[in-house]
């Protein structure tokens, strides 16, 4: 149709949806397992927007009763780099103290962010607190992060769909590409 972009745009596939939905259904096992005793006090918190999509699918994986909860986060960077200075626009719904707590990200760039997130929830005093992501790309650390869950390392690129965007547009792609230099 006229005027219309076609869609999706030609970006390569880095992670197709059939490996997506294999890690992550490993990674739910996993969690399943390691936080089996630890009965109804599971919380997942998803930092919005970007993580969105992988909760969705991730949280379906995981076979224990669980609630979730949502934070809304801005950097101060510009578009391409945070700054690690993060200001919170929308926090929890809920107290964590004395809650498992298990942050479930979509990708560790630099690191500042999580690194950000984590020291904040930890003041809460949760019962445990722990970082699970989709993706990190370990060339463009600046802050080391422990991620205790993780689907994919991946290169360097700017990454785009299952959550992620570029200016806010491609979060609904169900595979993960990259725009070719
Ligand atoms: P960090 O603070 O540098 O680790 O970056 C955190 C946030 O930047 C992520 O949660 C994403 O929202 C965004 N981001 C970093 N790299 C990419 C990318 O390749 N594509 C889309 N968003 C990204």
């Amino acid at each position: 149709m006229a005027g219309q972009e076609t869609f999706p745009p030609p970006f390569k596939t880095l992670l197709a949806k059939s490996e997506l939905d294999a890690r992550i259904a490993e990674l739910g096992a996993e969690i399943t397992r390691d936080y089996k005793e630890m009965g109804e006090d599971l919380v997942l918190i998803a930092v919005l927007k970007g993580s969105v999509i992988f909760m969705a699918d991730l949280c379906r994986q995981i076979n224990l009763p669980l609630s979730m909860d949502f934070m809304g986060i801005a950097s101060y960077g510009d578009d391409t780099k945070s700054s690690g200075v993060v200001q919170i626009t929308s926090d929890l719904s809920k107290s964590i103290k004395g809650k498992h707590v298990l942050i479930v990200e979509d990708i560790i760039d630099t690191g500042l962010t999580a690194h950000y997130l984590f020291d904040n929830l930890k003041t809460r005093n949760p019962a445990s607190l722990k970082l699970c992501s989709l993706l990190h790309k370990p060339e463009r650390t600046e802050r080391e992060v422990q991620i205790d869950y993780l689907g994919f390392s991946v290169p360097n690129k700017f990454v785009v769909g299952y959550g992620l965007d570029i200016a806010q547009k491609y979060r609904n792609l169900d595979f993960i590409g990259y725009v070719e230099e």
